[in-house]
């Protein structure tokens, strides 16, 4: 794809992974314009962007990639060069809890953006997924893009449907689509619903932490500024047709995590409490990046230690934000949640 001037459509901004992407990407690329698509669900705020408001080179357009007509009209309207598809219902506990909107989001709303992307000829499509398509590992081994497609919860599922959606649009319609498959992310505006500001907005009011099962589950864990940077490499080179795995090289058991979490704010390990497992709970994910790493040059730069440490000083430092997305909504699914499981 050319590197000047480009026109980006990013559905699903407002998240986590998608408002990290939309603010490296105009840092790195001076004469980009981003249009921000996003149905601000309760993952999705405005507020994750607030810096990005006052530059021109970026738009917001709120809606449901689910709505055909609009993001008919949409796509039409701004025209962009290429479509990243961040979009989507991530949950995991959610999709236990209520699988029907992920089914929706994941499924409908990327076959949707894929349809105008070959209706309106655009000249690039990425499909943001998961290292979750491929199910969990035993002790050893890592997932390659060739691992067989072994999803375990609905979530996984309909992420799974989702890349297999993208990988059809292509052989059949020609439409230049490229899947990436990432491990778990880290960093500043995740959602506090997600294991480390989750644990990170407990500890802080001096609350034990939920750890599931025996806490020796497996995460390969990556900075979020190394995901976008991948990302632009698969937007700029990546071939269409391809799946791009991408990884941390950062494997840690959830005990770990937590006790890293206890460790950096001074809280004593009695705070930690095993509680019932999550159902379906994939054992130990990790990936091998070697594609990724070959074929376009990019590899993980924040080491984790560190990267926990300022991730962990980003949300003691911004209470504000915190606050402003544990809303009703927030906090009567995890009430129902973790009481229902036998949790708390
Ligand atoms: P997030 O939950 O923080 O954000 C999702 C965003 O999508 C929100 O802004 C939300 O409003 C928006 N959205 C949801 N439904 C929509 C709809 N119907 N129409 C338009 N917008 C909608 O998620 P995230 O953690 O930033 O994840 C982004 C993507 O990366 C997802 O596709 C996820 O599957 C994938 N991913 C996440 C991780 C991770 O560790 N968080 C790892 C690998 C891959
Ligand atoms: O691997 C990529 C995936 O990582 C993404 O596709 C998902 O969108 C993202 O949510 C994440 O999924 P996980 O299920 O791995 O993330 P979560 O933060 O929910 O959980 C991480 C681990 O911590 C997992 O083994 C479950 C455990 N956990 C989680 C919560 C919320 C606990 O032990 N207690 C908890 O309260």
């Amino acid at each position: 794809m050319r590197e000047n001037g480009v026109k980006l459509l990013v559905a699903g901004g407002a998240g986590f992974i998608g408002s990290n992407f939309i603010r490296y990407m105009l840092g790195a690329h001076e004469d980009w314009r981003i249009v921000n698509v996003d149905k601000l669900t309760y993952a999705g705020n405005l507020a994750n962007l607030k810096d990005m408001e006052g530059d021109d080179r970026y738009g917001f357009v709120r809606a449901d990639i689910c709505d055909s007509a609009r993001i008919g009209e949409i796509v039409a309207a701004e025209r962009p060069d290429a479509i990243v598809n961040f979009a989507a219902e991530t949950h995991v506990d959610r999709s236990i809890d209520d699988p029907s909107l992920f089914l929706r989001t994941n499924v409908l709303g990327t076959q949707v953006l894929l349809e105008e992307a070959r209706r309106q000829g655009i000249g690039r499509y990425v499909q943001i997924s998961t290292d979750e398509v491929y199910g969990s590992l035993g002790p050893q081994g890592k997932f390659t893009e060739e691992s067989p497609l072994r999803p375990n919860s609905p979530y996984a599922a309909s992420k799974t449907a989702g890349d297999l959606l993208a990988r059809s649009w292509f052989k059949t319609y020609g439409v230049p689509a490229i899947v990436t498959r990432c491990s778990n992310n880290y960093g500043p505006f995740q959602f506090p619903e997600k294991l480390i500001p989750f644990f990170i907005a407990i500890l802080r009011e001096n609350k034990p932490v939920p750890v599931y099962g025996d806490g020796m589950n497996v995460r390969d864990w990556i900075h979020v500024d190394d995901h976008s940077r991948a990302i632009e490499a698969v937007l700029l080179g990546g071939r269409p047709g391809e799946i791009y795995n991408i990884g941390g090289g950062n494997e840690r058991t959830n005990m770990e995590i937590t006790k890293l979490l206890l460790s950096f704010l001074g809280k004593p390990e009695s705070l930690m409490k095993f509680v019932a497992d999550r159902p379906g709970h994939d054992r130990r994910y990790a990936i091998d990046d070697s594609k990724v790493r070959r074929e376009l040059g990019v590899a993980p730069k924040v080491p984790f230690e560190e990267g926990l440490r300022e991730t962990v000083r980003w949300y003691l430092e911004n209470r504000e934000w915190m606050h402003s997305v544990q809303s009703g909504e927030y906090l009567k699914f995890y009430e129902q949640w973790y009481s229902r499981q036998g949790r708390v």
